[in-house]
């Protein structure tokens, strides 16, 4: 069977992710995908995860709480924008994951901003090492979903072939707006 968008996003995260890396959760929500990247980065790798909820942190923290990489993940309370705050320029980042939108179960007018989206992107390009990923999976069904997807899109459209590998993954024959896949790969340059 084809995989779901979610099941993809791992599996596009599996592929990059070796012990000893350096990972980002964009929207870490209650964690399943920080959890994740701790196992793939293992103990001695790192995690950055932001999310601007407190109830993420702390689900996130519950998650995280005597597995064997509690203490490779650190919890940011604050939006993904403010990235360069933590996350010093020189820092080689193999792979981040964005989930667009809001949290299932929780307060539904605290949903991810294309503006805001735009931003980390940029910062996370910056820190990207050659051959990692950058995955953005949008749920655009709520209100400022479709907007923040189309911000999305032109934005990996745009990125020049000569940098970046960029995919687009989507079911087009589902109702109710499935989620949407994006993955952008560096590329190794050219000598
Ligand atoms: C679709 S949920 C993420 C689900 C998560 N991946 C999980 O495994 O549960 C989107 C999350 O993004 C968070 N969010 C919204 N704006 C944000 C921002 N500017 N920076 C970081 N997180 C943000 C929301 O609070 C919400 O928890």
């Amino acid at each position: 069977m084809l995989p779901t968008a979610l099941h993809y996003s791992r599996q596009l995260l599996k592929e990059v992710l070796q012990t000893g890396d350096i990972a980002v959760d964009a929207t870490m929500g209650n964690g399943h995908d920080t959890l994740l990247l701790a196992e793939l980065v293992g103990t001695t790798g790192l995690v950055y995860a932001f999310d601007v909820q407190i109830t993420a942190v702390e689900n996130t923290k519950k998650r995280l709480y005597e597995t064997p990489w509690e203490q490779s993940v650190q919890l940011i309370y604050d939006g993904h924008e403010n990235l360069p705050y933590y996350i010093p320029l020189e820092t080689p980042i193999k792979a981040a994951i964005f989930n667009l939108g809001y949290l299932p179960k929780s307060d539904k007018t605290v949903i991810t901003l294309p503006e805001t989206t735009k931003k980390a992107l940029d910062e996370l390009l910056l820190r990207l090492v050659p051959k990692g990923r950058i995955v953005i999976v949008a749920y655009y069904g709520h209100e400022g979903g479709e907007r923040e997807l189309q911000t999305v899109r032109q934005y990996c459209e745009a990125l020049p072939q000569e940098k970046y590998n960029v995919l687009n993954y989507q079911f087009i024959n589902q109702k109710n707006q499935p989620p949407i896949l994006f993955c952008i790969e560096k590329k190794k340059p050219r000598n």
